[in-house]
């Protein structure tokens, strides 16, 4: 599992180096654009997609595992009129914009998935982009993370009630580069901007469900992650005179790990995956 020392080099950079861009919400995963959707849009229709997806209504008591600065909690809270919402997440900077935000019937926690124990089960859960930091890649190569990954899925059931949904969203190592610059690029990306974090393969996912979910639904997306990295590429750019003067190198660096991402999701070596799943009782 990425540590609360990697997830601050993940993460806790600067909210607003974030802000500048990501879209409006701040969501830091894939998008979901249809027609010709801009990135604002797209990030709802993703919202929207789990929203549906996982049976979230109203009177539903909600979980969201990984949230970042709360984009899916807020959407569910404001837009789609959910009382009874909890977020986790391991980032200080996040949960603290979380906090100041005040969002009626939000609560969020600066916790682990693997230290946090809810004060009552919920009814639906959902997870956006947080599954790559469940193994790290030396648990991965040491064929850990199977076993790892049930654990987490054994853990989300037992916080939710029978017949509970789980929406979870991941990005997926698809075919394996042999290109030397690309696989440095990759390599980049892994090690400099996500420490600890790895993305698994579709077949490790699916294997670790078993006994805990039922699965229902799986979309691949890879396409989308590669839209939606070029448009945080394409808003980094326009305010690299800005970046540079407050942040200094840190411009390279997210130029740099944006335009591999861009470019493993258009070679086919990363994809997106969308998993609908339903609780085995
Ligand atoms: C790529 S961000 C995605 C955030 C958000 N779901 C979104 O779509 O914008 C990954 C999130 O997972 C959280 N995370 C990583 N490891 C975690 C852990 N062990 N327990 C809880 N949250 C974790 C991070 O703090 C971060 O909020």
């Amino acid at each position: 599992m990425s540590t609360q020392e990697d997830i601050a080099v993940s993460y806790d950079v600067s909210n607003e180096f974030f802000a500048l861009w990501l879209d409006r919400r701040m969501n830091y995963s894939c998008a979901l654009f249809e027609g010709t959707d801009d990135l604002e849009q797209a990030q709802v229709n993703k919202l929207r997609y789990f929203h549906d997806g996982a049976r979230v209504d109203p009177g539903k008591r909600v979980l969201d595992v990984g949230c970042g600065w709360g984009a899916n909690i807020e959407f569910l809270a404001r837009d789609m009129g959910v009382a009874d919402l909890t977020g986790i997440t391991l980032s200080k900077a996040q949960f603290a914009a979380i906090e100041a935000k005040q969002i009626p019937g939000v609560k969020v926690e600066c916790v682990s998935y693997k230290d946090y124990q809810p004060e009552r089960p919920f009814d639906a859960a959902i997870s956006i982009g947080m599954f790559e930091h469940i193994a790290t890649p030396e648990e991965a190569r040491a064929g850990k993370h199977i076993a790892i990954y049930r654990d987490y899925f054994r853990r989300v059931w037992s916080w939710t009630t029978p017949g509970s949904w789980f929406g979870l969203q991941s990005v997926i190592g698809d075919r394996v580069p042999r290109n030397p610059t690309d696989l440095r690029e990759i390599a980049h990306a892994t090690y400099t901007i996500f420490p600890g974090a790895i993305t698994p393969r579709l077949e490790a996912i699916i294997a670790s469900t078993n006994p805990y979910w039922e699965i229902l639904e799986v979309k691949t997306r890879r396409e989308h992650y590669e839209k939606t990295a070029a448009e945080w590429l394409r808003r980094l750019r326009s305010h690299e005179t800005e970046i540079r003067e407050r942040w200094g190198d840190r411009y390279e660096e997210y130029e740099r790990y944006l335009a591999a991402c861009v470019m493993a999701f258009a070679k086919g070596y990363q994809s997106l995956v969308q998993m609908l799943l339903r609780r085995v009782d």
